[in-house]
């Protein structure tokens, strides 16, 4: 164990050096728009893996993505969150893996309280389609810095000055593009850098994007010549950028209002190096991070971190639970006993892993920036705060909106045993939204998602893992809000609501057919509370 005593001055500079090493971030992405394959590209570019095309289909993709449930495989959709590391020129890229399907929104939500920075990727295409604006919103409310790359340049798609465009007037976040291509979507020809003095570099496709994309670095007149109209269109689009001031604005960036922007083709290896400088340059670096004393925490003070992820039966052969924990500050020594914030209890981290897709390492040691996983981890939940020394703790995560209800019941009663510490487990991972009330009782609690699939997974957990099988009768609810217990009774009292307690922080919820019947409730009764929960569910 590391005690207080032991930080030296000199464990505290490789605090800060070994924080200023890392970036942590996750991509956001409506499903399809190339999520796993520029996870591999940038892994492939960091030779974290030797060859993207070994790994190409979706099926073959375990070493990478965590299609670790029968359910999420059969569906082609990655539901779990694990980390990937990165090294990379002396840096450590932490890249938190989100899941895809808009019905997990939530669980993405807790990984961008995790990282440092976010890429948005979007596909030429399509542009911003409805989960990158969704989840772009998270990022927003979260002040968290965003890069934009816009993918499938080989393949046809939109102008480059529209997509910007898009980003401008639908996000309102002002687009600094980094690169510009040359040539159209479908038609790339190359990139010209904008950080190196409009340097083009031509792309040579190799055979799908199995290797390193050639690259082979052009004058501008040699590239006039060869790359002809297509030159010229790009060279007066970045006249017309230079012109309106589209250049690169850390102060901007860092706070949320402008965004870099990628142009490039993560199957073929295009401009992905460019993304790999572009989190190293310009992504910034884990700093010190609020408490809930609204004080901030610096990176070198002792060890604290928070859990954003729970996960259960990661591997069949060990039904374990593993908390996921973002670290904050200080250094971490596998073996070392830090303290459960919410209980005070000792927490002994003999068994800690980096998760690496679905393989696991043991980790000794770990910074700012880093995520460990903890297993045997049953007394944890997502939020809780890990510390060493004096006591410190992070704020919760807020939890989305839910929109989807369901009671449930054990099918075999004799069974509710099992039931009851399934239902428990599944509300501590954040599966979902677990609320109770005296008037349904212990026996069937109601189950608040965000997404409609999060049940799929409740009732798949609780047949196969805790073998208690459930029920799930659908409620017609739509809309929730937080009330408090003056307005509890009155509100619990009138058709098409009901008020419940959320178990995990026993909040009241008041839960309404859909958002007409919330008006008329609010317009007939203006002074009872009924507070939106986060914006975005
Ligand atoms: P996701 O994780 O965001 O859901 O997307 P994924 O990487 O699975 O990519 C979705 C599809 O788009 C895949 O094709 C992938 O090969 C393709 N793709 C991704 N990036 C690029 C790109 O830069 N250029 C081109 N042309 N295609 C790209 P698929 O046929 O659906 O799947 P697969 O069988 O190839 O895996």
């Amino acid at each position: 164990m590391v005690s207080v005593a032991a930080h030296t001055s000199a464990s505290r500079n490789d605090v800060t050096g070994e924080a200023g090493r890392r970036r942590t971030f996750a991509v956001i992405s409506h499903p399809d728009a190339g999520k796993s394959t520029l996870t591999e590209a940038l892994a492939l570019h960091a030779a974290a893996i030797t060859s993207a095309g070994a790994v190409h289909g979706k099926g073959d993709r375990r070493g990478v993505t965590s299609d670790w449930m029968d359910m999420e495989q059969a569906r082609g959709i990655s539901i779990t969150s694990a980390a990937l590391r990165i090294d990379y020129d002396d840096r450590v890229l932490n890249l938190l893996d989100t899941p895809g399907h808009a019905d997990f929104s939530e669980d993405t939500y807790r990984v961008l309280a995790a990282v440092d920075c976010a890429v948005m990727l979007l596909d030429s295409a399509k542009g911003l389609e409805p989960q990158t604006l969704k989840l772009f919103d998270v990022a927003r409310n979260r002040n968290i810095p965003v890069i934009t790359f816009v993918n499938k340049w080989d393949r046809p798609g939109r102008e480059p000055l529209e997509l910007l465009d898009e980003i401008e007037q639908r996000i309102g976040l002002r687009p600094t593009p980094l690169n510009w291509p040359v040539g159209i979507a479908g038609d790339f020809r190359g990139l010209i850098d904008r950080t190196r003095d409009n340097t083009y570099t031509r792309l040579h496709r190799t055979p799908g994007g199995a290797t390193r994309a050639l690259e082979q670095t052009l004058d501008h007149a040699a590239a006039a010549e060869l790359e002809g109209p297509a030159w010229h269109q790009a060279t007066e689009e970045l006249d017309l950028l230079d012109e309106i001031g589209a250049d690169f604005d850390e102060a901007s960036f860092l706070a949320g209002r402008s965004s870099p922007v990628l142009f490039g083709a993560a199957l073929p290896n295009f401009g992905v190096s460019h993304l790999l400088r572009t989190l190293i340059d310009l992504a910034p670096a884990p700093s010190a991070r609020t408490d809930t004393t609204g004080a901030p925490r610096p990176v070198e003070a002792p060890f604290a971190g928070f859990v954003f992820k729970m996960q259960a039966n990661m591997d069949k052969q060990h039904r374990d639970r593993m908390a996921f924990v973002r670290v904050c500050s200080g250094r971490f020594d596998r073996g070392m006993v830090l303290t459960h914030a919410a209980t005070g209890r000792p927490f002994a981290t003999k068994y800690t892993q980096a998760v690496f897709g679905s393989e696991r390492h043991t980790v000794d040691t770990a910074y700012p920036g880093d995520v460990i996983a903890l297993v045997n981890a049953q007394a944890l939940r997502v939020g809780d705060t890990l510390y060493d020394g004096p006591k410190v703790e992070f704020p919760p995560i807020p939890s989305f909106a839910p929109e989807h209800f369901a009671v449930a019941r054990a099918l075999d009663s004799g069974r509710y045993k099992q039931f009851r510490r399934g239902i428990a487990q599944l509300d501590s991972e954040g599966v979902v939204q677990v609320l109770v009330s005296d008037v349904r009782g212990e026996q069937a609690p109601v189950l608040a998602a965000v997404g409609p699939l999060q049940f799929d997974v409740v009732r798949h957990r609780m047949e196969h893992e805790f073998r208690a099988p459930v029920e799930l009768a659908h409620l017609d609810y739509g809309v929730a809000r937080r009330t408090d217990p003056d307005s509890a009774p009155v509100l619990h009292g009138l058709s098409g609501a009901e008020v419940l307690t959320r178990r995990s922080d026993n909040a009241l919820l008041v839960l309404v057919h859909n958002k007409w019947r919330l008006k008329v409730i609010q317009r007939d009764h203006p002074t009872l509370l009924m507070e939106p929960l986060l914006a975005g569910g």
